[in-house]
C-alpha cells in the first residue's frame, strides 16, 4: 500500500488515532486527548477537549522557536506600485499591536468583527488580530455591494468594522467607506465603531463612529493570545446557498489549525521557509485557508498579490511574482489561466521570467477544463494539480497529496479524496453508486476537522441545508462520478450556485433582484457556459401584460440592479426577453433542463413538463449563445 491508500484508510478506519497524530503538528495550551465528540450529532465537534490560540500558532511559535527573522509575508501590490515585506516577528508585532487596538474598543473573545478590506497586509492583521483575541472575524468581499454588506452585518451582529479607504480595481478606485455608510443606513444592527485604514488612492471621510486605523494603532498596547476552546469559532464566512439569504459558515480553532498544517506538507509539499503564493482573495475561502492561515501555521512565507493575473501591468504579471520572489507554488482558479492564456495564448511572456523556483501549479474553485490544464502543463512544465473544495469544507475534499505521494494526474479529475471524507457517489434514493455511475457526490458523515461544524446560530439551517437529502451525508450540491481509479470527476454543481470567475454566486439572489423590476412578470436566471470565467449568469424574462420596455432598455436597468444590488462582481450582462418559461405542471420552473440546452447537452426533458412547446421555442434564443461564445 503506497503513502496516501495508507493515510486514507487510517483516516476512516481510526478517525481518533489519525487526527490525534495530526493534532501534533499545533502547540496547544491543553493538547487534546479526544479527537471526534459526537454527541450531539449530527453536529459533530473536533478535539472537544484541546485549548488554543490560532494566531500564537500562526506566528509567535515560530518567532519563539528562532525564526523571526524568517519572511512571513511578502506583499506584492502592482496596481499601486507598492510593496512590502514582514518576518515573522514584525507581522506578530503588528498583529499584537492590531489586536490591543481592537481590545481598547472592548473586542473580546466572542464578539464579531466585519472585516472589509481589500488585498492588503492589514487585512491580514485584522484577521489575525481577531484570532488573538479569540474574537470572531467575519472577512466580507470587496466586490459585494451594500445591501450584501448589510445582509452580513445583520446575521454577525458585529461590535466593530474594520475596513480600508478604498480598494483598486485595473479600471477604478472603489471607495469603501461610502459602501460601508449606505450598509449601516440599510441594516438593523449598528457595530459600535468602523476602523478606517486610510490609503492615499481614496482617504475617507471619517463619520462620529469612525477611527483611523494609524492612529487607533499608535495608542494601543500590544495584547498576548487569548487561548480558546478548540471548538470556539475561529471566523464566519459568509457564501452563496440555494436562496438570497447568505449562509454564515463557522469554522472552529482547533480542527482549523490541525487541517491546513496537514495539508500545507501533505497537499502542496510546503513547509517552513518554502514560498507559497495563493493569487485570490482574502474574501473568499481559499484566501482564508491558503493565503492567511495554512502558509504560516507551518512557517511558510506566502505572497500577498493585489491585481489582477493580466493587465498588470501585462500578461507576464503571474510569472514576474513566481521569479522576483522565488515562489515554489502557486495557488489559483482556473479562470485565471484562462485570462493569461486568452491574451498570450503562446505563452510569450514567460521567456522573460526565469522560474526556477516553480515546483507545481494548484488550480481549484471551478471545473479545470482539459484545454487549460493541458495550455498550463505544455508552457510552465511542471505538475498541473486540479482540487476540488468547497467554503464549507475549508480544504480539499479531493486532491493529489503531493507532499505524501505524488499520484498521476488525469485531465478532468480533481484526483482521489483526501484523509477523512468519504466520498460517495449516489443516487435520487441515496443508494450508492459504482464507478462510472453519475450521480450527487456525498460524504458520509462526520466530516473531517476543518469542515463547518455548523452555520452561524442555525444549526437547523445547517442540518436542511447539507444533512436531510441523505441521512448520514453532507451533501456537496456537485455533481460527478469516480472511475475505477478511484478518481473523483466533478461535473459541476446541482443546484442554483453558479461560479462566476472562481467567485461563488446564487442565481436565486440574482433573480429576486430581476423580479423586482416593474415590468418583470417572471423570469428565470440560469449559469450559462463562458469560455474565460466558467460560467456567467443569464437571465431569461416574461415581461408583464401591457409592459412595452425594449430589451435594450430593460438589460440596462436589470444590469444597473444587479450591479447595485449584490456588486459588480456578479458580472451580470446577459438578458432576453421571452414568450414563456417552461414549467412542470407543479408550476417549477425547469431551470436545470434550460442550463443544460444553453450548455449544448442532450437533457432529457422531464415527463412532468406542463407544454413542451414552451420549451421548444426557446431552443433557439438559448442555443446561440454557446455558439457566439464559442466562436
Ligand atoms: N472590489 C470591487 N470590485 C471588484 C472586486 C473587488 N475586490 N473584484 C472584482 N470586482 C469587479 C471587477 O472590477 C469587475 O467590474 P466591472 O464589471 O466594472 O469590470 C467585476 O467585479 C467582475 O469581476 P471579475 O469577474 O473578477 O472580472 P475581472 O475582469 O475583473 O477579472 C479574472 C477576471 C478572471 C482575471 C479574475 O476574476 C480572477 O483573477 N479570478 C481568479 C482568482 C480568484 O480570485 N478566484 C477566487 C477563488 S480561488
Ligand atoms: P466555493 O465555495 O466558492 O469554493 O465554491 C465551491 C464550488 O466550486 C464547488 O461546490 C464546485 O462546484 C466548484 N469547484 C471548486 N473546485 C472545483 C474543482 N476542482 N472542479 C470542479 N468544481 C470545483
Amino acid at each position: 500500500m503506497g503513502a496516501y491508500d495508507e493515510s486514507y484508510r487510517r483516516s476512516l478506519d481510526d478517525p481518533h488515532g489519525f487526527w490525534l497524530d495530526a493534532a501534533e503538528a499545533i502547540s496547544w495550551t491543553r493538547p487534546p486527548t479526544r479527537a471526534i465528540d459526537a454527541t450531539d450529532g449530527p453536529i459533530y465537534r473536533w478535539y472537544p477537549d484541546g485549548v488554543l490560540n490560532t494566531s500564537y500558532n500562526a506566528l509567535d511559535r515560530h518567532v519563539e522557536a528562532g525564526h523571526g527573522d524568517r519572511t512571513a509575508l511578502i506583499y506584492d501590490s502592482p496596481v499601486t506600485g507598492t510593496g512590502a515585506t514582514f518576518t515573522y516577528a514584525e507581522l506578530r508585532d503588528e498583529v499584537a499591536r492590531f489586536a490591543g487596538a481592537l481590545a481598547s474598543l472592548g473586542v473580546g473573545k466572542g464578539d464579531r468583527v466585519i472585516v472589509y478590506m481589500p488585498m492588503v497586509p492589514e487585512a491580514v492583521v485584522a484577521m489575525l488580530a481577531c484570532a488573538r483575541l479569540g474574537a470572531i472575524h467575519s472577512v466580507v468581499f470587496g466586490g459585494f455591494a451594500p445591501r450584501e454588506l448589510a445582509a452580513r452585518i445583520d446575521d454577525a451582529t458585529p461590535k466593530v468594522i474594520v475596513a480600508a479607504s478604498c480598494g483598486i480595481e485595473p479600471t477604478r478606485v472603489v471607495e469603501y467607506k461610502p459602501i460601508i455608510d449606505e450598509a449601516l443606513r440599510i441594516s438593523q444592527h449598528q457595530p459600535e465603531h468602523t476602523v478606517v485604514l486610510q490609503r492615499p488612492q481614496a482617504e475617507a471621510t471619517l463619520g462620529e463612529h469612525d477611527l483611523d486605523w494609524t492612529d487607533l494603532t499608535a495608542k494601543a498596547e500590544p495584547a498576548d493570545p487569548v487561548p480558546v476552546d478548540a471548538t470556539d469559532p475561529l471566523y464566519i464566512l459568509y457564501t452563496s446557498g440555494t436562496t438570497g439569504k447568505p449562509k454564515g459558515v463557522v469554522r472552529d480553532n482547533g480542527g482549523h489549525a490541525v487541517a491546513l498544517a496537514w495539508t500545507m506538507r501533505n497537499v502542496y509539499d510546503i513547509g517552513p521557509g518554502d514560498v507559497w503564493w495563493t493569487a485570490s482573495d482574502v474574501g473568499w475561502v481559499v484566501g482564508h485557508s491558503y493565503i492567511v492561515y495554512a502558509p504560516l501555521l507551518v512557517g511558510a512565507t506566502t505572497v500577498l498579490y493585489e491585481g489582477k493575473p493580466v493587465g498588470t501591468p501585462d500578461a507576464g504579471a503571474f510569472w514576474r511574482v513566481i521569479s522576483e520572489h522565488g515562489v515554489k507554488a502557486l495557488f489559483t482558479a482556473p479562470t485565471a489561466i484562462r485570462a493569461i492564456k486568452k491574451v498570450d495564448p503562446e505563452a510569450a511572456e514567460l521567456a522573460k521570467y526565469p522560474m526556477e523556483s516553480f515546483r507545481t501549479l494548484f488550480l481549484a474553485g471551478e471545473r479545470l477544463d482539459p484545454e487549460t490544464y493541458h495550455w498550463a502543463h505544455e508552457h510552465l512544465g511542471v505538475p498541473v494539480v486540479d482540487h476540488w473544495w468547497q467554503t464549507e469544507t475549508g480544504w480539499p475534499i479531493a486532491a493529489n497529496p503531493r507532499g505524501l505521494e505524488p499520484l498521476p494526474t488525469k485531465p478532468g479529475s480533481a484526483t482521489v479524496p483526501m484523509p477523512g471524507w468519504n466520498v460517495q457517489i449516489l443516487d435520487a434514493y441515496g443508494k450508492e453508486l459504482l464507478p462510472q455511475q453519475e450521480g450527487a457526490i456525498a460524504i458520509k458523515l462526520p466530516l473531517p476537522p476543518g469542515a463547518l461544524p455548523t452555520l452561524w446560530g442555525d444549526d437547523q439551517r445547517y442540518i436542511d441545508s447539507y444533512l436531510k437529502e441523505y441521512d448520514g451525508y453532507y451533501l456537496t450540491g456537485d455533481g460527478g462520478f469516480i472511475d475505477e481509479d478511484g478518481y473523483i470527476f466533478v461535473m459541476g454543481r446541482t443546484d442554483d450556485v453558479i461560479n462566476v470567475a472562481g467567485h461563488r454566486l446564487s442565481t436565486g439572489s440574482i433573480e429576486a433582484v430581476v423580479a423586482a423590476n416593474a415590468a418583470v412578470a417572471e423570469c428565470a436566471v440560469i449559469g450559462v457556459h463562458d469560455p474565460l470565467k466558467g460560467q456567467l449568469p443569464r437571465a431569461l424574462v416574461v415581461l408583464k401584460a401591457g409592459a412595452s420596455v425594449s430589451e435594450e432598455t430593460l438589460r440596462d436597468e436589470l444590469v444597473a440592479a444587479v450591479r447595485r444590488e449584490i456588486g459588480p462582481v456578479a458580472a451580470f450582462r446577459d438578458v432576453s426577453i421571452v414568450d414563456a418559461l417552461p414549467k412542470t405542471r407543479s408550476g417549477k420552473i425547469l431551470r436545470r433542463t434550460m442550463r443544460g440546452i444553453a450548455d449544448g447537452r442532450d437533457e432529457p426533458v422531464p415527463s412532468t413538463i406542463e407544454d413542451p412547446g414552451v420549451l421548444d421555442a426557446l431552443r433557439p434564443v438559448l442555443r446561440p449563445v454557446l455558439g457566439s461564445q464559442e466562436g
